[in-house]
């Protein structure tokens, strides 16, 4: 997608942040000892020293992506003060749809009680809610839609091969909304979106259903290193693409949120941004990577307890499977 940054008088903000986490907490030690029942060996030091996470949250079985959405949207709805009935497009940005078809923001409309707007899914899977923020703002800024829910929500937890303790230690579940209103002073600064699907091999879930089964592999398969060593450099250029694009310098950046999958790559970003770290919103501890889910999360946690204030300038940083990666510039 062209990189934008605003000119027009219609401009898009967010005006109410929510998200949900299953209450299930799965802390290294828990998911380590559950691992050594099967003959895995991993430990809390590990995971602690490659990664940074202490724990998880995983939904239990009858949970799908669309419950955990449907409450990080009441929430988002609430903060906005703003009536389900009145939104006029739902994006979900998810890797772990409930069904084949339709989309999970059919079902979380459904959920929601409302019927008429639009309704799709993006899949972008960790850069899916820079994708989504991205097409809604687009869309209000163009007249499509004036107020949307954009939610990212993930149970990961179902496609972890949990024999594979270099990915299953990683990965939580959860989800993470916004509401997206038309504005006459821009909230949403400027965006760009990436992919190069020259990388489809090295994060992916290959499998896919045929003829009533599934063919091929349907868990997760990542080649760490790989992934790892692209994510550093991309998170880097596009932070600096956008604060270009938005007229703004890196000492403008409030809040940095990376999309949370490893604490050493947040950091790092951190600092080659010369960001002081104390600038970086880390949830990955507590959640583990949960994909799309990850920065709404991120960023709701950190508006409720009141870190991130109303006018605060907050860098949104996406990357994953694809590979894809992508960042937003907002004021909020
Ligand atoms: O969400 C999309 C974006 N995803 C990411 O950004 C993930 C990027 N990658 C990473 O974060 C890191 O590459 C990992 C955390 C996945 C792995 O860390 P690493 O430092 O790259 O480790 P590695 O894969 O090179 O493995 C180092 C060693 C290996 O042992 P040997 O071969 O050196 O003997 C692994 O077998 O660590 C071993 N290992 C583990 N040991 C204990 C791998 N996983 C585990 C584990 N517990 N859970």
């Amino acid at each position: 997608m062209t990189p934008h940054s605003t000119s027009s008088n219609r401009h898009s903000r967010i005006t109410g942040t929510g998200s949900f986490l299953p209450p299930k907490r799965l802390t290294n030690d828990a998911l380590a000892a559950q691992l050594a029942a099967d003959g895995i060996e991993t430990s809390d030091q590990w995971i602690v020293e490659r990664t940074g996470i202490r724990a998880r949250h995983f939904a239990e079985p009858d949970v799908s992506s669309s419950d955990l959405a449907v409450a990080a949207a009441r929430h988002a709805l609430e903060a906005a003060d703003v009536d389900a009935a009145s939104i006029d497009l739902i994006i979900v940005a998810t890797s772990t749809p409930d069904m084949v078809f339709p989309s999970t923001a059919c079902l979380v409309q459904q959920k929601l009680g409302v019927a008429g707007c639009a309704a799709f899914d993006v899949q972008a899977v960790c850069s899916g809610f820079v994708y989504a923020l991205t097409i809604a703002d687009s869309m209000i800024r163009t007249g499509a839609a004036s107020k949307a829910l954009v939610i990212g929500a993930e149970v990961f937890s179902r496609i972890l091969d949990f024999k594979d303790r270099g990915t299953c230690v990683l990965f939580g579940d959860g989800a993470g909304a916004v509401v997206l209103e038309a504005s006459d002073t821009p909230g949403i600064l400027a965006s760009e979106l990436h992919a190069d699907g020259r990388h489809v091999d090295i994060l992916c879930v290959p499998g896919h259903v045929n003829g009533g089964q599934i063919l091929g592999d349907p868990l997760l398969k990542m080649d760490g290193p790989a992934v790892f060593k692209l994510a550093v450099g991309v998170l880097y250029d596009v932070a600096k693409s956008v604060l270009e694009k938005a007229g703004r310098s890196d000492s403008d950046v409030d809040w940095l949120i990376p999309h949370q999958a490893n604490i050493r790559i947040l950091q790092s970003t951190a600092k080659r941004l010369k960001l002081p770290l104390e600038k970086l919103i880390v949830t990955v501890d507590q959640h583990g990577n949960t994909s799309a889910a990850s920065i709404p999360l991120a960023l709701d946690e950190s508006v409720r307890s009141g870190k991130i204030k109303p006018g605060d300038t907050v860098l949104l940083e996406g990357v994953g499977g694809g590979f894809t990666w992508g960042a937003v510039l907002l004021d909020l």
